[in-house]
Order: structure tokens, then sequence, then C-alpha cells
């Protein structure tokens, strides 16, 4: 981790949950971590309460479903750290609805925030990278376990859509950064149930449902993937991890 200490990281989702996580341990790594959101007063009680750690975190509010929001977040990043050498797309969503209940405006805002923000963000940092001839970049995508398997669970049929998306653009990605012979590594993350928001979110009219879930079986931590975060980047050069597969051990499917 010795060569990320005083670099900068870009995290999507940052104000609760995984993105909150990753945002506490590349600070606490000593990175300049920039962490985006809507709920940016969150971001800034965590960045308080990491202000002994060895990096800093920078919140900045950005809702990633506007690209002029995307642009000026990197622009401000430019501004003020030089560019980004590690992009964490972690900001995810899922509304509670089947394929047919579902509405028009609820499948654009996950095509929005799940495929569409993450190829900007990473469209923009490879940029950024490549600028500043920066060749050891690392690119992570929040994926999901709804990126590998389409599960009985209705609800996240569209979600799961996004997620296979994000599966194919994440390799894709990779593939273009070979034939550029960059050493610019790609990876993704796919987890299964996380203890976060997500489900208080995507139940919001429903908070009962979202606690039968959280009381249904064991949920891996958000500070979990967060390690994986770790591990990934704390990989030596020829080392591409390209994906973690990880549920909590009382997940079937
Ligand atoms: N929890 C799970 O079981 C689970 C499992 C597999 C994969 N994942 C994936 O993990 C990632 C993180 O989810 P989480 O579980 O940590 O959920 P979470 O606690 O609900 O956090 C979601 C984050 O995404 C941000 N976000 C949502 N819409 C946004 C928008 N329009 N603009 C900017 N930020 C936005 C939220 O910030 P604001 O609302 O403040 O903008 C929040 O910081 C997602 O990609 C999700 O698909 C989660």
């Amino acid at each position: 981790m010795e060569r990320w200490k005083g670099r900068v990281a870009l995290v999507t989702g940052a104000s609760a949950g995984i993105g909150a996580a990753v945002c506490k341990v590349l600070v606490e790594a000593g990175m300049n971590v920039v962490g985006a959101a809507r709920g940016v007063e969150k971001i800034e009680i965590l960045a308080n309460s990491l202000h002994d750690a060895k990096g800093t975190l920078t919140a900045v509010k950005c809702d990633v479903t506007k690209e002029e929001d995307i642009y000026n977040l990197f622009r401000e990043i430019k501004g003020k750290f030089g560019g980004v050498d590690i992009c964490v797309n972690n900001a995810g969503i899922s509304y509670d609805k089947t394929l047919l209940d579902g509405s028009v405006a609820e499948w654009r805002n996950m095509t929005d925030v799940n495929i569409i923000a993450p190829c900007i963000c990473s469209k923009l940092s490879i940029e950024s990278m490549r600028e500043r001839g920066i060749d050891d970049g690392h690119i992570i995508n929040v994926n999901s376990t709804s990126g590998h398997r389409v599960s009985g669970f209705a609800e996240v049929h569209f979600y799961a859509g996004t997620k296979y998306a994000l599966t194919a653009i994440t390799e894709g990605l990779r593939q273009e950064m070979r034939e550029l012979k960059s050493h610019i590594r790609i990876s993704k993350i796919s987890p299964g149930f996380v203890e976060t928001e997500f489900f208080t979110r995507m139940f919001s009219s429903n908070e009962e449902k979202a606690q039968e879930i959280y009381k249904s079986r064991m949920f891996l931590q958000p500070e979990d993937i967060a390690n994986s975060v770790l591990h990934i980047i704390s990989s030596p050069p020829h080392v591409e991890i390209n994906d973690i597969l990880v549920r909590p051990t009382e997940q079937a499917s």
C-alpha cells in the first residue's frame, strides 16, 4: 500500500454503506480521497471523524445521474489534487418493483446510476491518468452477485440487468486497456447481501420489509467489501484481480 500514500482516490456513493467504508480504509491508508454523493453532509461528518488519519477525505456534492455534476466533480479534483489515480464506482440503487410493475422513470434512474455513471467516471478517470502519465491506476466497479446470476427475488430483476451490463462493461474496458498496452488495471467486486442502507432505500415505502430482510440471514458488513478493495489495490503490478465474488456464509444463491 506504500505506493498509494498521498495519491488520489475517487469513491462514488460515499455517503453511506460500502462507499463510506471504502473511503475510511483508503484515508487510513494515507490516500487523499474524494467522496462523492448527493448527501454531502454525511461525507463531511465522516471526514471530520477521520481528522487524525494519515490521508484526507474531501466531500463533493454530485448527483451521478447528472452528467454536468460528474464533469464538475472531475474539474474540482483536477483543480485541488491534479487528477484521479483510483476510481471506485460504487454508487448503486434498486427499486422494489418487478419487471411487470416497474416504471420507465425507475428503469432510467437505475440505468443512469448503475451503468452510465460508472462509464463516465471510468472514462474521465482514465483520461486523467493518461494525461498525467499514470500507468498504475485502478478502476474498481462495485458490482453484485446479481451481475452473475438471476435470482428468484423478482424485485431485483431490472437491477440484475444493470449489474449484468456492468459485468460486460468491466471486462470490455479491461480488454480496451490491454489493447492500449496500458497497465491501468480494471477490477470489480461482486458482493452478496451487505448490511447497508441499500434495502432500506429500496423498500422506502415499506420499512418492515427491509427490516425483515436484514433479520432473515447473516449479512456481510461494508468493511468486508472495503477490505476487498484494499486487497485489489495492494496486489503486485503483474496481478490484476478481475472479480471478487463474496457472499455471506449463510447466503444460498
Ligand atoms: N447492500 C447490498 O446487499 C449490496 C449487494 C451487492 C452489491 N451492492 C452494491 O454496492 C454498491 C453500494 O451500495 P450500498 O449497499 O452501500 O448501498 P447504500 O448504503 O444504499 O448506499 C448507496 C450509495 O449510493 C449513492 N447514490 C445513490 N444514488 C445516487 C445518485 N443519483 N448520485 C450520487 N450518489 C448516489 C448514495 O448516496 P446519496 O443518496 O447521498 O446520493 C449512497 O452513498 C451499489 O452499487 C450496490 O448495487 C450492494
